[in-house]
């Protein structure tokens, strides 16, 4: 492996070292791909996604049991024990199906930041690991997928417990048509996809980021242009970790910098971290509870199986992310005050929007509860699992979202654990806006008081909205 690309003349100390003194992480990327390849259980996590079966698994818990939906509510414990399983089952299922997209989100990025290491030349090994970790991930989302399909066809069938918003899109759409003039309604708003209005922005965002980083137009990532020459959109995740973080647009603009400077594809790698951090934080349990199974010679449950391979194949992805993340960037020339900014802006937002608060009825989960999640409760309660009429369901997501209960407590232990897993490489990033090095919004986020005054108002406002739907 070449040490330091020539063409890149860094300011920084590292450009200095020369092709004896290999910086450590080049060694660790070497060693960290050579026991992936070596370990793999891609086609373990295939064999018991086929194998699963539903009844087989049903009347096991497949993790502790704080790790169940509605945990530690008052309804938790009024529920019976089937009922408990199905909770504790259904938990896996979400979490899962939430990484599933999340790892769909990563191997794209996986595939931006190859492009520019691969362009700077020098970065071989990585660039093999990064394709190698894009396609363990196509296996574990099949898997996930798999399993959680079976599983919720088992609990409550057919049911949608999807997240419809009970038509909020078509009221926003009549308060448009009322306010807004028609020609300038059609100049922001499209049915098919973009607007003139979004293109534009589009077009604007895509322009300033290439404008301010156009230094670094040799480092464009293959896999951009090949998009670019083929007339499609820059990749952009709606949903999962990623699709949280910010709106597409800003996605869209954040991708070009990942896919253009060799130190912003590096920055994108703090944010793989947090991913993996969060991933961690849920899935270490799982794996505790599958080797205490396994000590005791006990039966383990499909499911428990898949997370424990899943975390032998995901703690080789994130030593990656850490390596690049917190050491690699310092082979490139150090960020302008603009790559700064946006990395900073970036970290701030992901703050905000993925690390900014607790569940009262999500255990585990650093977000307050949004509409979204109450639609997927709401529906639950109604679903053939407790079979509950309008009042009655809202009545008990009253008393689980708005009163202090186990729950509460349990979110802020998982907040607390993944506080100190953030902090323990973005304390490191001494280009990083303080704020972010402390992760201080996360940290102000872990308060029950302010959790329950956030929820009791979101979930005001989602029974106003569900009781002018019914009448
Ligand atoms: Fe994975
Ligand atoms: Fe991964």
């Amino acid at each position: 492996m070449v040490v330091v690309n020539k063409t890149l003349e860094s300011n920084n100390k590292s450009s200095n070292v020369s092709a004896v003194e290999e910086p450590k992480h080049f060694q660790r990327i070497e060693k960290t791909y050579q026991n992936n390849k070596n370990s793999d259980y891609t086609e373990k996590l295939a064999e018991l996604g086929k194998e699963f079966n539903y009844a087989n698994n049903s009347n096991y818990y497949w993790g502790d049991r704080d790790l169940s939906l509605l945990y530690g509510t008052p309804l938790y414990d009024a529920a019976s024990e089937s009922q408990k399983l199905a909770l504790n089952h259904l938990y896996w299922v979400g979490n899962y199906n939430h990484t599933a997209v999340s790892e769909a989100t990563t191997s794209i990025y996986n595939m931006v930041t190859n492009g520019v290491f691969r362009a700077v030349g020098g970065y071989d090994t990585l660039c093999d690991e990064l394709d190698f970790e894009t396609e363990q991930e196509s296996y574990h989302i099949r898997t996930f997928q798999r399993i959680g399909f079976k599983t919720k066809m088992g609990i409550v069938g057919k049911t949608i417990l999807g997240n419809s918003l009970y038509g909020k899109s078509e009221q926003e759409n009549n308060w448009l048509k009322m306010l807004i003039p028609q020609p300038v309604r059609e100049f922001f708003v499209s049915t098919q996809g973009s607007s003139p209005f979004s293109i534009y922005r589009d077009n604007t965002l895509s322009a300033i980021a290439k404008t301010m980083l156009r230094d670094n137009k040799q480092y464009y990532s293959q896999y951009l242009s090949n998009l670019e020459e083929k007339g499609e959109q820059i990749p952009a995740p709606a949903d999962g970790l990623g699709g949280r973080i910010a709106p597409r647009y800003w996605l869209r603009f954040f991708t070009i910098h990942w896919g253009m400077s060799p130190f912003m594809a590096c920055q994108y790698y703090s944010l793989r971290y947090t991913a993996n951090a969060i991933l961690k934080n849920q899935e270490y349990p799982y794996v505790r509870y599958f080797r205490d199974l396994e000590r005791k010679g006990e039966y383990i449950p499909t499911p428990t199986a898949v997370s424990n391979y899943h975390l032998l194949d995901e703690a080789f992805h994130t030593t990656i992310s850490q390596t690049i993340a917190r050491d690699m960037y310092k082979d490139f020339p150090q960020p302008t005050a603009y790559e700064k900014f946006i990395s900073g802006l970036i970290v701030y937002k992901m703050q905000q929007n993925l690390l900014g608060g607790l569940s009262g009825i999500l255990p585990g989960r650093c977000v307050y509860d949004d509409q979204m999640l109450m639609v997927f409760y709401y529906k639950l309660l109604k679903s053939p699992l407790f079979k509950m009429e309008t009042k009655e369901a809202l009545d008990w997501m009253s008393k689980c979202i708005c009163q202090e209960h186990e729950g509460y407590q349990v979110g802020l232990k998982y907040h607390q654990s993944l506080l100190e897993l953030m902090r323990r490489l973005f304390n490191r990033l001494d280009y990083q806006w303080p704020i972010n090095r402390e992760m201080g919004i996360m940290a102000n986020g872990g308060s029950i008081s302010k959790a329950i005054q956030k929820n009791t108002k979101t979930f005001k406002e989602f029974s106003q909205l569900v009781m002018a739907q019914d009448s």
